[in-house]
C-alpha cells in the first residue's frame, strides 16, 4: 500500500509504516499508562493533579489525564484557555504572568466558567484586575507565582515584597487570593533521583514556609508546585500541598529519560522520517525530517545527536535544516543496503513539547496500528 497523505481519508487500523513522512506518532497506550500512573500517585499523596495541558495542547489527552472529569487544568497560553473552555473544560487555571493585552479575555472567561484562574507576580498586574472587577459580583481567582530557586517568573520567596503582594491580593476588593504557585523548572538540571527529589525537598520546604507565613498574617488558600521529574519521583512533603501540576508527563522524551524523570520505553512520542538520499562521499543518509518536524530542541547534544534513532544505537541525526537531516554513523562506515531510499526510520525526540508544537495533527496508534488523529490547538 502506498503512503498516505495524513488527512486523505481515514487510515484507522493502518500500520504506522503506512503514514506519509514526517509524521508525528503517539503511543495511546502508553500516554494512558502515563496518566493513570501519574494519577495514581497523586492519589497515594493525597494531593490534588492540575494536570498541565502545554505539551500535547489537545482535548483527547486533556480527557486521559484528567481521567474523563475536563476539571481541573492548568494551561499555558489563553488559546488554550479559550480551546479548552470552549469544549467543556473548567476549574481551568491560566498559569502565565497575567498578560496586560489579554486582560479582556481573561475576565470574559471568568464571567463564562464555573472557575477560571489567573495568576500574578507584580502588583501591576492586581491593580489591573483590581481596575477591572468582573460582573455579577464575581471574584478575580488569583494565585501568587513564588520563585523557589527556578529564576523565571514569580516573586522571589525571600523577599519582604512576596508576603506584601500575598497581603494585598486578599484584602483588594473583587479579587481572591486562591493560591500560591511555584513551578520546579529547576528540576530540569538534575541527573538522577536524588537530584531531583533534592530540588522538590527545597521547593515544597520554601513553599511551605511561606504558607506559614501568610497562616501567620490570618491568610489561607491553596499551594501547588510541580514538574515532571518531581512529580515522577516525588517527595512525602509534597503531600501537604494542597495540588501539584506536572504535564510533559504524559508524552515524556529522551531529555526525561536522561533527567532520571522515566525509563524509554515510557516515552509514548516518535516523529516517523524516511530515507530521501544516499551521500556516500560524505558517509550520510539524507532524511526528510528537519528541524519543521523535530524542533532544534536540545542543540544536537546527544551522542546520536538531535534525537535518539530507534534500533539504530550506532546512528546519529547531525545536523537539520527546515526540511532536510543528516543521519551518520556514530563510527565507521555506512552500510547503505540496511536503508534503502524510501525506508523508514523512528525518532525518539529530545523534548516532546517541542516537536509536538511542530505538528499540527498527531497520528494515534495502538500497538503500531491507526486509530485516530488528535488535533491541537495552537497560538497564544
Ligand atoms: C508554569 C508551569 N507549570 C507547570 C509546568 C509543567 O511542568 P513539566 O513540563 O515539567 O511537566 C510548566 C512547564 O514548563 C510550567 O512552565
Amino acid at each position: 500500500m502506498k503512503p498516505s497523505l495524513p488527512g486523505a481519508g481515514s487510515m484507522e487500523g493502518d500500520p504506522i509504516t503506512e503514514l506519509c513522512t514526517p509524521a508525528m506518532v503517539v503511543d495511546v497506550d502508553t500516554v494512558r499508562r502515563n496518566a493513570q500512573r501519574m494519577i495514581d500517585r497523586c492519589q497515594e499523596l493525597g494531593v490534588q493533579l492540575r494536570p498541565h495541558m502545554k505539551t500535547h495542547k489537545t482535548l483527547e489527552c486533556g480527557d486521559i489525564m484528567t481521567g474523563g472529569t475536563r476539571r481541573c487544568v492548568v494551561v499555558s497560553t489563553l488559546a488554550e484557555a479559550s480551546f479548552y473552555a470552549d469544549h467543556g473544560f473548567d476549574d481551568i487555571l491560566y498559569a502565565y504572568p497575567l498578560p496586560f493585552d489579554k486582560l479582556e479575555s481573561c475576565a470574559a472567561l471568568s464571567e463564562r466558567l464555573s472557575l477560571f484562574q489567573v495568576l500574578v507576580d507584580h502588583p501591576e498586574a492586581l491593580k489591573l484586575l483590581s481596575q477591572r472587577p468582573l460582573s455579577a459580583g464575581r471574584p478575580w481567582h488569583v494565585w501568587l507565582k513564588l520563585d523557589c530557586g527556578n529564576g523565571r517568573a514569580g516573586v522571589l520567596h525571600s523577599e519582604p515584597e512576596a508576603l506584601l503582594l500575598a497581603q494585598a491580593i486578599a484584602k483588594t476588593e473583587g479579587v481572591e487570593l486562591t493560591g500560591v504557585y511555584a513551578h520546579c523548572g529547576n528540576t530540569y538540571h538534575c541527573k538522577g533521583v536524588d537530584q531531583i527529589q533534592a530540588v522538590a525537598q527545597e521547593t515544597t520546604t520554601l513553599t511551605l514556609q511561606f504558607m506559614e507565613k501568610l497562616r501567620a498574617v490570618g491568610i489561607n488558600c491553596k499551594s501547588s508546585i510541580g514538574s515532571t521529574p518531581s512529580c515522577s519521583h516525588p517527595i512525602k512533603d509534597m503531600g501537604q500541598l494542597s495540588e501539584v501540576h506536572p504535564g510533559n508527563y504524559v508524552f515524556y522524551d529522551v531529555q526525561q529519560s536522561l533527567i532520571g524523570s522515566c525509563r524509554m520505553e515510557d516515552v509514548a512520542v516518535r516523529v516517523l522520517t524516511r530515507v530521501i538520499g544516499h551521500c556516500p562521499h560524505r558517509n550520510q543518509l539524507l532524511v526528510d525530517c528537519g528541524w519543521a518536524a523535530l524542533s532544534q530542541d536540545g542543540g544536537g547534544k546527544l551522542p546520536s545527536g538531535y534525537a535518539v534513532i530507534e534500533g539504530h544505537p550506532d546512528l546519529k541525526l547531525l545536523s537539520m535544516t527546515q526540511e532536510h537531516g543528516r543521519v551518520e554513523p556514530i563510527t565507521g562506515e555506512l552500510d547503505y543496503r540496511k536503508h534503502p531510499l524510501g525506508s523508514l526510520l523512528t525518532l525518539v525526540p529530545h523534548h516532546s513539547c517541542a516537536t509536538a508544537m511542530m505538528h499540527s495533527v498527531y497520528h494515534i496508534h495502538s500497538g503500531g496500528r491507526l486509530v485516530g488523529k488528535w488535533f491541537p490547538t495552537r497560538g497564544w
